[in-house]
């Protein structure tokens, strides 16, 4: 006679030691993901970085980020020889369970279709959808006031995109811009705009640009572009927004997929035509 037998799922927090995995799992899904954007995430919220365990193995992760009341939900991945049996929905709600206990109100993400079903039964709706293009980068002339980001000028450009993303970023911008210094370019004093970017396993990663004026997005993303001639470049726009979209386009790139952005809990309060370009579906 058959005993039948349960599997069991638990969860723990991710570690340095995880590395390995995250990158295993970010690999085996096609994501741009580096070790480096798993350190990343786990020194921004060491102790909001899960692994999912199934029979003690390890099954799956998530990464999540909290800036005040705002929170991104990132790098939601279960191995591929165990997924549909629920791994994936149980993490959310683990994520879900654990912003809930910090009082965080809101969580957004970004949703791929195989996700989307998963967080749309856990109450995220969908807001707007966000498009990655990939294209090779070509060298263009300087416009005249785009400049590299001077340590002085971080505050100002902290605040810069506060204001656009209606979201206190600041712990990720200062990461980002500490550990990329070459790649952060700003425009105008005070910036009215300001663009970075980051090495990806398959692609650089152009973003976040936020600005303030579509001439400065299109100034400051070539600019970006410029750094990395003859280099693959990812660059996640939102859809909606027509003239980044149209930049894009122009600069011989090509929408490669698509994302739908969702948020649970109160909405936030962006300047949507100043975001020119996305972190990454990790933070918006
Ligand atoms: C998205 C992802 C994390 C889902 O993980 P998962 O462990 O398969 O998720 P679940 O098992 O909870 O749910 C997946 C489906 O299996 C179904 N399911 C869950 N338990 C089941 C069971 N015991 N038997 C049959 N089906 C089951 C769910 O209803 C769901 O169905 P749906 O696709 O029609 O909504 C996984 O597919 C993945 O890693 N994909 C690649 C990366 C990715 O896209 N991540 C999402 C980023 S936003």
């Amino acid at each position: 006679m058959s005993l039948g037998r349960t599997n069991m799922l638990s969860f723990r927090c991710m570690t340095h030691e995880d590395i390995p995995f995250g990158v295993y799992l970010s690999r085996q899904a096609g994501w741009n993901q580096t070790a480096a954007d798993w350190h990343r995430f786990l020194a921004l919220e060491p102790a909001g970085c899960f692994v999912a365990e199934w029979d003690g193995q390890p099954a799956g992760t998530t990464a999540l980020c909290v800036f005040g009341s705002i929170a991104w939900i990132a790098m939601v991945l279960v191995e591929e020889s165990l997924r549909r049996r629920g791994i994936g929905t149980a993490l959310l709600e683990h994520a879900l369970a654990w912003l809930e206990a910090r009082g965080v109100a809101t969580a957004r993400l970004d949703a791929t279709p195989l996700g989307q079903p998963i967080y749309q039964r856990l109450g995220f709706v969908p807001e707007y959808e966000v498009g990655r293009w990939e294209g090779i980068a070509t060298a263009s002339e300087r416009v005249l006031g785009i400049r590299p980001i001077a340590p002085g000028d971080i505050p100002a450009i902290v605040a810069l995109d506060a204001q656009a993303t209606g979201t206190p970023r600041h712990r990720l911008l200062e990461y980002l811009l500490e550990r990329h210094p070459s790649e952060g370019y700003t425009f105008g004093q005070p910036p009215a705009g300001y663009a970075t970017g980051r090495p990806g396993a398959k692609a650089w990663h152009i973003g976040p640009i936020v600005a303030q004026a579509a001439e400065i997005g299109m100034a400051l993303a070539d600019a970006r572009l410029a750094q990395h001639p003859g280099q693959p470049v990812f660059i996640d726009i939102p859809l909606d927004h027509a003239a980044a979209c149209a930049w894009a386009s122009s600069r011989g790139f090509r929408l490669q997929r698509r994302w739908t952005r969702m948020v649970r809990g109160p909405l936030v309060n962006e300047v949507h035509l100043w975001l020119w370009a996305s972190s990454g579906p990790e933070a918006g």
